[in-house]
């Protein structure tokens, strides 16, 4: 079947045309990007045809197992971003430090922030996984840490790309969160779901029960509701769904609604949260607010957060507008009787 639709290309071209003063740096790297994605679901498709599947023999700075697949992921988009000239240093997930573009080489005034490989522990199972990234910008020639330290309100771009039954981009430049599909007959993504909206409403939620004993009461109180189903406050019944890949979690809550959350719990009060800011919070904060959704700690939009470290870690609970209200409205009860601060600001909650 032939497509006559927009390629991602085509779509952040005319993006462009917004800003006058554009280089046309911003669409080649999205560019690279895309092709280092291909890349990646080509790796994936092929699974152990291809010998991809499997642990390696080394942990990264966070204290994983890196599986093979996430480091060729890692590798493959630091090979097509390093040498092009968009970029000024790049960071990953699986990387201890920031990575400077080597002497020599032309710098841009980007900074690529990325999870290579996101939901690794499903490589093995054949299940969803994906990639996630955000661009911020400098005007450093040599970043620094500091200078990936930016509030996440700060990203000029973020999106990721699920390798699912069909390999997809969504992404968001600030106008909205649109979906791109990978026709593998042409090698292009073609603007498949333009402005994605995530319903306001839902009886949907995506947690890992396992640690249900562990979260703070605001978050227990809301999935007890919810378990209450028609007869409870809520009075409807409520569906849960976990992959356990991020990405899949969030992609399916920007389709069709839903909350997703990886709180703070009591096992993770010394690592800060469960999910990486940088990595993984920030960018899918920005999709979902893109689409109508809130993005927060429980006490603070995701989005306003300063980071401290590139590897920090925080507590994420996002989604639909309806139940995302009722979780702040849970979390900012639960400050006023203890020593917690609520200051949750984004304009979907006042
Ligand atoms: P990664 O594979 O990049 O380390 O991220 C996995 C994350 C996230 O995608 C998922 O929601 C969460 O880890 C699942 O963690 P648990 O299996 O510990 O619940
Ligand atoms: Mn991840
Ligand atoms: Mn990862």
């Amino acid at each position: 079947m032939t497509h006559f639709g927009v390629t991602l290309s085509q779509y952040i071209m005319e993006e462009q045309r917004r800003y006058p003063d554009a280089t046309g740096n911003f669409t080649l790297l999205l560019n690279d990007i895309a092709v280092s994605c291909k890349m990646i679901a080509a790796a994936v498709q092929k699974g152990q045809l291809a010998n991809v599947l499997g642990a390696t023999e080394n942990e990264n700075c966070q204290g994983e197992t890196q599986q093979i697949l996430d480091v060729i992921a890692n590798d493959l988009f630091i090979k097509n971003n390093a040498k092009r000239g968009h970029v000024a240093a790049m960071a990953s997930e699986e990387m201890d430090d920031v990575y400077p573009i080597p002497d020599g080489q032309p710098r841009g005034n980007y900074l690529l922030i990325f999870d290579p490989l996101d939901g690794s522990s499903n490589i093995e199972i054949n299940g969803p996984i994906g990639t996630i990234f955000s661009i911020l910008k400098t005007d450093k020639k040599h970043p620094t840490e500091a200078d990936f330290l930016q509030e996440g309100v700060k990203q000029v771009c973020a999106g990721y790309c699920l390798y699912g039954s069909a390999t997809m981009m969504v992404l968001t430049i600030g106008h909205g969160t649109h979906g791109f599909t990978l026709d593998p007959s042409i090698g292009e993504f073609i603007l498949t779901h333009p402005d994605m909206k995530i319903p306001e409403t839902t009886a949907e939620y995506a947690i890992n029960q396992a640690n249900r004993n562990l979260w703070e009461p605001p978050v227990r109180q809301y999935v007890d509701d919810c378990d209450l189903g028609v007869g409870g406050p809520r009075k409807k019944k409520y569906t849960m769904r976990w992959v356990g890949a991020m990405v899949m979690d969030i992609h399916r809550l920007i389709q069709r609604g839903g909350v997703f959350a990886y709180p703070m719990d009591s096992s993770l009060t010394q690592k800060g949260g469960r999910l990486r800011l940088m990595y993984e919070a920030n960018p899918m904060a920005f999709l979902v607010e893109q689409a109508g959704g809130i993005a927060t700690t429980g006490y603070e939009r995701i989005l306003n957060l300063t980071p401290q470290k590139l590897h920090q870690r925080v507590p994420v609970i996002m989604g639909s507008k309806e139940d995302m209200t009722i979780l702040l409205d849970n979390h900012k009860a639960y400050a006023s009787e203890t020593d917690k601060e609520f200051k949750h600001q984004c304009p979907q909650y006042q």
